[in-house]
């Protein structure tokens, strides 16, 4: 695998002597590399940094910014004068190395589900709960863990909070069509090398995932709960109510009724993986606590952070992934009423959102930029 070069368009590095030092856990990795193109975007101020990845990656070289770097084995004395470290090297990596970290003082940002119901552990999407950080009296120079929130959670919330602020979501139906990159980039190679067989009239080897997925598409590939629900599904359920601040966590994997938060939208989702390389799509269909017209809600979202608008009824251009691919916001379209319930109770949309940045790497990095205000 090639390792990408992240270097900023203008020549100067964000590097100063007072910034904090950084690590990028899983730096080889889809959103560990995505992780460099967002912090050299964005020019964060950082007097060092890290990148760690297994032992097989040890050795490499990464270029960001000014420097090259050679790959680092992830230890458990990786985190020694590190004030922040950002995760994504899988759950059990999280698990076993972020408390590590903490004690060492460091800031673990964490792209894992590993502590994302865990209580005390804010999960911070920062255009919808940044306030968890202070609540949670998160700062730097003390260690502690924040998570970040599952992919298809975060692009589903950035446009549907302010609808739920302005109406209460009662209801929140979600299907995703979801792309490989979000299983990384293995997945990503089987995909097209998949499609380059089977062109060349090959059948396709399947190795990550049981089906074909070059021309097809396939219930989301995490493990099937007893309710019939998939561990996308409910991360998707669960993760909105500790979001929008119904509960605080479980600490184990026991589901959350819904019937027992007072207040609470009732959701369900159906996870579904497409044959796209980059960028969720997901139609989400609302039920509001009280009316909210198409025109009340496309200005709610015409002024939301993170949110874009691409909805041409004219020439029936709506979001797609290609659109979302690379950007920072969620594309949203596909804007009316649900004309399965009377008056304006009910909406449906279609968002498209880049998960590798705003589900994953850009998310974890506008959390980083709280911890330096
Ligand atoms: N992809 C997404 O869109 C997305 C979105 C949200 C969250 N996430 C989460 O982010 C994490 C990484 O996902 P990804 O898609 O980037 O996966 P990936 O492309 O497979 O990359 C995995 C990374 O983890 C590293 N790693 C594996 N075993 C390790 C070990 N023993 N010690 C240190 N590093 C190790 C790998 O290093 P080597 O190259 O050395 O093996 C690689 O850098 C997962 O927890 C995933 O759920 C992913």
């Amino acid at each position: 695998m090639a390792i990408a070069t992240h270097r900023s368009s203008a020549p100067q590095s964000s590097r100063r002597t007072s910034a904090p030092s950084l690590a990028v856990v899983g730096v080889t990795g889809a959103v560990g590399q995505e992780f460099l193109a967002v912090l050299a975007q964005r020019r964060f101020p950082y007097s060092s940094i890290k990148m760690l990845a297994s032992a097989r990656s040890a050795g490499k070289e990464v270029t960001f910014q000014d420097r090259t770097y050679k790959v680092e084995e992830l230890t458990e004395a990786s985190f020694r004068g590190i004030d922040i470290a950002l995760f994504s090297a899988g759950g059990s990596i999280s698990k076993k190395f972020a408390p590590v970290a903490v004690e060492a003082g460091t800031i673990v940002v964490d792209n894992s589900s590993a502590f994302r119901q865990t209580p005390g552990i804010p999960l911070v999407v920062p255009e919808v709960n940044a306030d968890a950080l202070t609540t949670a009296g998160i700062k730097l120079g003390q260690g502690a863990i924040v998570a970040n929130p599952n992919c298809s959670t975060i692009i589903a919330l950035v446009p549907v909070t302010p609808l739920h602020r302005a109406a209460g979501v009662h209801r929140m139906v979600v299907s995703t069509y979801q792309a490989a990159s979000g299983a990384g980039y293995a997945a990503m190679l089987e995909l097209e090398q998949q499609a380059r067989d089977v062109l060349a009239g090959k059948p396709a080897q399947c190795k990550l995932f049981k089906q074909q997925y070059a021309f097809n598409l396939f219930s989301h590939n995490s493990a099937l709960g007893p309710n019939g629900y998939n561990e996308e599904e409910m991360k998707l359920v669960h993760e909105t109510y500790k979001i929008w601040g119904y509960f605080a966590g479980t600490g184990s994997s026991v589901q959350v009724d819904p019937f027992s938060l007072p207040g609470a939208p009732r959701i369900s989702a159906t996870c579904v993986r497409v044959p796209v390389m980059r960028a969720h799509a997901e139609s989400i269909n609302l039920t509001f606590n009280k009316p909210l017209s198409e025109d009340e809600a496309r200005q709610i979202l015409a002024q939301a952070p993170g949110v874009s608008i691409i909805d041409d009824r004219a020439n029936n251009t709506f979001p797609t992934p290609l659109d979302a691919t690379g950007k920072d916001d969620v594309y949203v379209g596909r804007l009316r009423r649900d004309l399965s319930q009377d008056g304006n109770w009910g909406l449906n949309l279609f968002v498209c959102g880049d998960q590798l940045r705003k589900g994953a790497a850009l998310n974890a990095v506008q959390i980083a930029e709280l911890l330096l205000k």
